[in-house]
């Protein structure tokens, strides 16, 4: 893996810390309310299960899989439902849990598709951020970190659906990917 690890961008403990931050914010936020924590599926789950040790109103979950097309570097320009909602948000407070907004395709979709559904409130919360990326307008309202417009890869998110396991951020080196080398 080291050579794999071109740069770790966020650390373990950074991310810690900034959930940490997060939670407390989204519980003020929210007091007297209920949350229902919509996580987007899968690059979502480590940031979602982290942040919701920190938040102390009344909370639920639920979880969407959500996918632009294709397994490239780069988001392809489509976005298909392929896992939706358990349960009707109707008159529920939502928190979108996203690991990383890039052009912004994804979350603009899915806002739409969740206001015809007649919810009391929907709010996004995002790790990170790729502002220089964005294509399509959308309102964040909790961002972990904005980061430049480079490919990252642990944390949730993945490189050719690999190392989502990895506990901090990084940028990958492709040319390292342990998988392409001989077996161990
Ligand atoms: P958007 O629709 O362009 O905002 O892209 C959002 C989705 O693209 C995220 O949920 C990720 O799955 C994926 N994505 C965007 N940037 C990265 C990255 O740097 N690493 C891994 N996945 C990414
Ligand atoms: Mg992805």
């Amino acid at each position: 893996m080291e050579k794999f690890v071109k740069e770790v961008l966020i650390s373990e403990e950074e991310i810690r810390e900034k959930t940490k931050e997060l939670g407390q914010q989204i519980s003020k936020d929210y007091e007297g309310k209920d949350i229902l924590l919509l996580c987007i599926l899968k690059g979502g789950i480590m940031f979602m299960t982290e942040l919701s040790k920190h938040i102390d109103v009344p909370v639920e979950f639920d979880f969407m899989v959500v996918s632009s097309y294709g397994n490239e570097l780069k988001s392809s320009g489509e976005v298909k439902i392929i896992k939706d909602l358990d349960q009707s948000i109707k008159d529920k407070h939502v928190l979108i849990v996203e690991d990383i907004i890039d052009t912004g395709l994804t979350l603009n979709y899915l806002c739409d598709y969740l206001k015809g559904r007649g919810p009391a409130s929907i709010k996004i919360c995002t790790l990170l951020d790729k502002p220089e990326g964005r294509e399509n307008p959308i309102e964040v309202d909790y961002i972990g970190y904005s980061i430049p417009n480079k490919f990252v890869v642990g944390y949730g998110l993945d490189f050719e659906e690999y190392y989502r396991n990895v506990p901090y951020i990084f940028v990958p080196n492709p040319e390292e990917d342990p998988r392409k080398r001989g077996s161990k």
